[in-house]
């Protein structure tokens, strides 16, 4: 049997190589440079972190070539819901977490049948919805990332399948799903829409403008794709110039999705201006209040009480209270009625 292997690091590779090497001939090369050029192969096993956009890049970049093998293998670093998606939205057509021993590895070669390792396991709702959205949000970064359009009706879908659950089992049950399952910017972006689509039935919008919410929710801080996730997932304060990266964000989202087809003006307006405040002391158009429209100071809201509460390796989780006095000491910044019909959200629902 001819089999390719892809790894992302050389240690994966030679753990990979010495399974197989008995059984046939192997070659290999690291995901970063991987061009999977040897078209006559019968299998790849590819082991990598899908938790690395780069990684989802890489393999996007080799999409075409890899399908055209008739077996793919994935071994992912975590048994994880979200990575099974990915990877099978990447094509796999089997899936195993490390650490993978000899004989199930080449059993997976052997077996012809599609494998899902999750099949047959009950799972709620709520972790589906959250799966499925980090794997669309994971899937737009990486478009971006790539210079390559979003697919808007798949964010449409998938904000539609979060607002379900949110609304069907209450936003505290989607708040500890997506903390015990996601972290760092798929996390924030799906706990900011499950914050966004509660505050929004709160309020009793309508669906139309539900929708409108939910999406701006998802896309919002879809400009963080061009951020090094070293800055991004940087533990304590960051330098003055980290900073200033980091706040080019909102205005790099807008010039990402300005030409893309499916978005309207509101949604561009909502992801340049999350974090515009009433009185102007926000960025990047410092904008006053009376430029800021009502769908925007709902999503800022929503998105620093998210910020606040997420959940961090090096920190601990934020007590939603302390997280809504926060909210609330913030004067000057956030429209004060929204701020009051906030409260619910934040502390009961
Ligand atoms: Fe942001
Ligand atoms: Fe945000």
């Amino acid at each position: 049997m001819r089999v390719h292997v892809i790894g992302d690091s050389l240690a994966k590779l030679s753990t990979v190589r010495a399974m197989l090497e008995r059984n046939g001939s192997i070659t290999s090369e690291l995901i970063g440079d991987a061009e999977l050029k040897n078209g006559s192969i019968d299998a790849v096993v590819l082991a990598v972190d899908l938790g690395v956009v780069d990684n989802i890049t890489a393999i996007k970049r080799i999409e075409k070539r890899l399908h055209r093998i008739g077996r793919r293998i994935f071994i992912l670093d975590r048994r994880s819901r979200l990575s099974t998606v990915q990877a099978f939205a990447l094509g796999a057509t089997a899936v195993l977490f490390a650490p993978v021993g000899r004989a199930q590895l080449l059993a997976t070669l052997i077996d012809k049948k599609p494998h899902d390792a999750f099949a047959g396991e009950i799972t709620r709702d709520g972790q589906e919805a959250a799966a499925i959205g980090a794997a669309c949000i994971a899937s737009m970064f990486s478009s971006v990332m790539g210079g390559a359009p979003i697919d808007v009706k798949g964010i449409r879908g998938t904000g539609q399948k979060i607002a379900d659950s949110v609304a069907e089992d209450g936003l505290s049950n989607w708040l500890a799903t997506v903390r015990r399952h996601h972290e760092g910017t798929y996390q924030h972006c799906l706990l900011v829409t499950g914050i966004a689509v509660d505050f929004g039935l709160s309020l009793g919008l309508s669906r139309a403008d539900l929708e409108r919410l939910y999406l701006a929710a998802m896309l919002h801080d879809i400009g963080k794709a061009a951020i090094p996730l070293t800055i991004l997932d940087k533990p304590g304060r960051l330098e003055p110039h980290e900073r200033a990266l980091v706040e080019t964000h909102p205005a790099a989202g807008y010039e990402a999705l300005k030409d893309t087809a499916g978005m309207t003006p509101e949604l561009l307006d909502a992801v340049r201006h999350h974090h515009e405040f009433l009185d102007g002391s926000g960025y990047p158009d410092a904008l006053l209040a009376e430029n800021i429209s009502d769908i925007v100071r709902i999503l800022t809201i929503s998105d620093i009480f998210a910020a606040l509460i997420e959940h961090r390796n090096y920190k601990p989780t934020m007590p939603r209270p302390q997280a809504y006095q926060t909210i609330q000491g913030m004067n000057g910044k956030l429209e004060k009625p929204l701020v009051t019909a906030f409260r619910d959200v934040a502390l009961t629902r």
